[in-house]
């Protein structure tokens, strides 16, 4: 298969007057991340750390500011970004739905319950709702085999899940009444 290649040199990027990496955040790296490593560029993930848990995802004004304090190229924060899928280079809903697509959680059912969020949600995966509040995504193996199908709801991890129990945490999202730190539901309905 040939390469395809982008005309990324001549792109442009939407950016913002103020600043993403804000005097706390340079501060913080300088102080206190920049020390630990050789070279700055060591403090590449805790700089995109900072990013990604501030706004929720890694714009690409940030990564030229994040480039410029670690005296490297802005490609190579981008590199870094494309590479690890846990970044976000676009901004995601304020929930985020990941469920495991790969095979224990496959055999057990995980694409009925990927079903069921599209329809709930009407979106595909790797779509937000209009509203922003829901994005979804499939994700590799997430540790949870033995409690297959599994997905993460956030920061929460939820086991043992049918479609109807995702449907259910979706509701409590919705209406207020989630409860953070993940049940681990049992399959009471299959
Ligand atoms: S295969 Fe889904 S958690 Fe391992």
């Amino acid at each position: 298969m040939p390469w395809i290649t982008k005309k990324s040199g001549s792109a442009t990027i939407e950016t913002r007057d103020e600043p993403y990496l804000t005097s706390a955040m340079i501060s913080k790296l300088r102080e206190t991340y920049i020390p630990r490593y050789a070279q700055p560029k060591g403090a590449l993930f805790p700089a995109l750390h900072m990013i990604q848990h501030e706004y929720g995802w890694v714009p690409h004004q940030a990564m030229k500011e994040i480039a410029e304090v670690l005296e490297i190229a802005p490609s190579e924060v981008l590199d870094t970004v494309t590479f690890y899928e846990e970044y976000w280079e676009h901004s995601k809903g304020e929930n985020l739905i990941s469920v495991c697509r790969s095979i224990a959680c496959e055999f057990c059912n995980a694409t009925d319950c990927t079903e069921a969020i599209k329809s709930k949600l009407g979106i595909d995966v790797g779509q937000t709702t209009e509203d922003g509040k829901f994005t979804l995504v499939e994700l590799e193996c997430i540790g949870s085999c033995g409690t297959a199908p599994a997905a993460i709801f956030n920061e929460d991890l939820h086991e043992n899940l049918t479609p109807q129990r995702t449907v259910e945490l979706i509701e409590q999202i919705q209406n207020g009444t989630y409860q953070e730190g993940g049940t681990g539901a049992v399959k009471e309905d299959l």
